[in-house]
């Protein structure tokens, strides 16, 4: 891991972006809540292997309780996989969720990333376009909800 640095998003929470091994617990307290309880997709699916290869982002409240999380998965050719993006529900609105965006984007230019993509659901596109994603391709389904492929070139210098 190259990298792990904390910064102050404008919502009161404190985004650090770290490795599995440190971030795992936080992380996975909130994509249970999320993706687990609130969405109904099994634990199994939830949970792969690709967690030790991510960089990892988790947001903090005041207390130091997690309440987002988000990740990057390396590919080959310099394009990262954003993905497991996941706001608490009691915390949505508040801007927690394109913080931890953004935090995840700038991670992957410090990782010297040509393109980010990732699978969104459907329901979820329009908070993707506005940071800059574009959608690539037709829809699909995963873990039986519809899915886009979109994309965001990162333009060096960025
Ligand atoms: C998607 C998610 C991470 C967004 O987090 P959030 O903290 O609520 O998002 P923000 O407050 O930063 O939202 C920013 C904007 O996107 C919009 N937005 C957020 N989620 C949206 C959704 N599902 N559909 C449409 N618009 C959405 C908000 O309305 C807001 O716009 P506004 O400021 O003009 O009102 C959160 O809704 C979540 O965890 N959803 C369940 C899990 C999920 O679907 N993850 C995405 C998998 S692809």
């Amino acid at each position: 891991m190259i990298m792990n640095y904390t910064k102050f998003s404008p919502c009161d929470t404190r985004i650090e972006i770290n490795s599995w091994q440190v971030l795992e617990e936080p992380a996975q307290i909130v994509r249970h809540a999320v993706f687990v309880e609130e969405q109904r997709i099994p634990a199994e699916l939830e949970r792969d292997s690709a967690d030790a290869d991510c960089i990892h982002a988790v947001a903090f409240d005041a207390d130091g309780q997690a309440v987002g999380t988000g990740r990057l998965l390396p590919l080959p050719d310099s394009v990262m996989k954003l993905g497991r993006l996941a706001v608490l529900r009691s915390w949505r609105g508040r801007r927690v969720g394109q913080a931890l965006l953004q935090a995840l984007l700038d991670a992957a230019r410090g990782q010297g990333a040509r393109e980010v993509m990732l699978h969104a659901q459907q329901s979820a596109a329009s908070f993707y376009r506005e940071a800059g994603f574009e959608p690539r391709g037709e829809e699909f389904m995963e873990a039986g909800i519809p899915h886009l492929e979109m994309v965001l070139a990162l333009k060096s210098g960025d």
